[in-house]
């Protein structure tokens, strides 16, 4: 099975660029084509937007300003890397996708979410077919996140209260969304990549 589009969602430190990895690895060692990529970013113009957003002070954007930050680099991500590489028949797996925005932006600092459910409507207007939600507790995230810090840490900043409102707001949405998978995070790497691939092959999704 071709043209499939799968995203990994989750708070910070979840685990889901380790997981975006070992399922891009176990699908090409059965001979499935994959394009692996992530957000923000995924594409030359989109990696530039990356640095804007991760880098800086926590008050550098407002929610506002973010949704167009990040909606910009998601349409420059669906043009460039996305749709060519679905339209070649691959697997595409990205790691975050507009549920992020829906959740950082829409719910964790005020009520965002028709702001941003219009410009995805305008301008995105696709969803994942499959949409893998790692879920971990904040604190065990933050402990991971901040374990491997770098320049990228504007999101981790705003802190534990931040990451908890956004787990919830995670779990909310794959709640009333039929193509989320629900992994639990705080485990081996080894026994969550095992249900991410049974939550893959299951949905007939390579
Ligand atoms: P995310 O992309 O969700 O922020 P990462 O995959 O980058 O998460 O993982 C964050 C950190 O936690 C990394 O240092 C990674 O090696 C480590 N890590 C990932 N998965 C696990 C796991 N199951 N158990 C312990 N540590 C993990
Ligand atoms: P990411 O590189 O996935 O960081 P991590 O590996 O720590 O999870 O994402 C960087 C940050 O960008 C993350 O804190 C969440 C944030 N983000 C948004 O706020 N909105 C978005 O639409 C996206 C894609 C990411």
């Amino acid at each position: 099975m071709t043209g499939r589009f799968i995203s990994f969602e989750g708070i910070d430190g979840s685990g889901k660029s380790t997981q975006a990895r070992r399922l891009a690895e176990a699908l090409r060692a059965r001979g499935q084509a994959v394009t692996l990529t992530r957000e923000p970013g995924g594409s030359a113009g989109a990696e530039e937007i990356r640095r804007l957003v991760l880098e800086g002070a926590t008050d550098r954007w407002s929610a506002e300003t973010e949704i167009l930050l990040f909606t910009a680099a998601r349409r420059d991500h669906l043009e460039k890397t996305i749709r060519p590489a679905l339209a070649r028949g691959e697997v595409v797996i990205t790691d975050r996708f507009a549920d992020s925005t829906r959740i950082f932006q829409g719910i964790t600092r005020g009520d965002l979410t028709t702001t941003v459910d219009r410009l995805h409507e305008l301008m995105i207007g696709v969803e994942p077919d499959l949409t893998l939600l790692i879920d971990i507790d904040p604190a065990e995230g933050l402990r991971r996140a901040t374990a491997r810090a770098g320049a990228e840490m504007r999101f981790e900043d705003m802190g534990l209260a931040f990451q908890t409102r956004a787990r919830a707001g995670f779990l909310a949405l794959a709640d009333r969304h039929p193509r989320f998978r629900v992994i639990p995070g705080a485990r081996s790497v080894e026994d969550v990549a095992a249900d991410v691939l049974a939550a893959v092959l299951g949905a007939g999704a390579a």
